[in-house]
């Protein structure tokens, strides 16, 4: 496969080392504009490893990725963070536990963990809105380590939205969310999809949201099926890709895994 300069994400086959050990193997993919794709596996397939590498926060062993038509090496990639967001235990772990809930929202507009600058009025609303929209603007006044594990995530949700980004990442981001809390969350993604481009990593069919487009399913860093998401989802592949039996149903828009 050719890396084109227009695809969001071009992967020209990426292997990838953590630890001394293969964990991505000869990846090829290519997210095109207006995609929204769902990245299924078992835990240890790779996943989390994919994202880092999207997000330039681990480099290949071998193989080309491009971004947003630019191709790591050549591009600053701190300009190319604040153009993705993402929503990742990765990024919640790195949030000072004493930071004011407000200001965490806040710094994700300049896609920097901490503050670095006085956030002006606008930013300081924009803010508060987004808090608002995740269910938290009681908390905004709290400091980060004071929240429960599904409060900071809703909080970390604001945060990544802030910089209105052109690529949203979500890895395993219903992690923490009660069950309405993470249908309101799905359904604000569904309707986020028709205008952001979205990779959602997760094990868990029965969370991906209505209106993706496409999935990859890996196993062991090797991809098992790519593509079309109805045609991806299927009983087979996903046995092949869990190494149980498995069977799909799709109702909706929404998928669910019988075992
Ligand atoms: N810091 C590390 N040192 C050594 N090995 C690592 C490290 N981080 C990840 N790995 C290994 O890399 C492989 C891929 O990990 P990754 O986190 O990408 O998997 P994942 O698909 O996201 O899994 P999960 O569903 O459990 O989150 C795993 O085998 C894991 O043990
Ligand atoms: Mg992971």
């Amino acid at each position: 496969m050719k890396v084109v300069g227009d695809s969001v994400i071009a992967f020209d086959g990426v292997t990838a080392f953590v630890g001394g050990k293969e964990v991505l193997r000869d990846i090829s993919w290519r997210v095109g504009k207006g995609e929204n794709w769902a990245v299924v596996g078992p835990n240890g397939s790779g996943k989390t490893t994919l994202l880092k590498m999207v997000g330039g926060y681990h480099w290949p062993k071998k193989g080309k990725i491009e971004v947003l038509g630019r191709a790591f090496g050549r591009s600053d990639l701190r300009e190319l963070r604040r153009t993705i967001g993402m929503v990742s235990s990765y990024v919640t772990d790195r949030v000072p536990r004493e930071q004011r809930v407000l200001d965490v929202v806040t710094s994700g507009i300049y896609s920097s963990i901490r503050l670095w600058k006085t956030p002006t009025e606008r930013d300081t609303k924009l803010a508060a809105s987004l808090l608002d929209l995740v269910g938290c603007a009681p908390h905004a006044g709290r400091t980060f380590g004071e929240l429960s594990q599904g409060e900071q995530q809703k909080v970390v949700i604001a945060r990544a939205l802030a910089s209105n980004p052109v690529l949203l990442m979500l890895d395993e981001p219903c992690n923490g969310l009660d069950l309405r809390s993470r249908e309101e969350f799905l359904d604000g993604l569904t309707r986020a999809a028709a205008r952001t481009s979205m990779l959602y990593v997760t094990h868990r069919i029965e969370e991906i949201p209505a209106g993706f487009t496409h999935a990859m399913l890996i196993r062991d860093g090797s991809v098992v099926a790519s593509g079309d998401i109805a045609k991806t989802l299927n009983g087979r592949n996903m046995t092949r890709c869990f190494g149980v039996g498995v069977r799909v149903r799709r109702h909706g828009g929404r998928f669910s895994a019988i075992v």
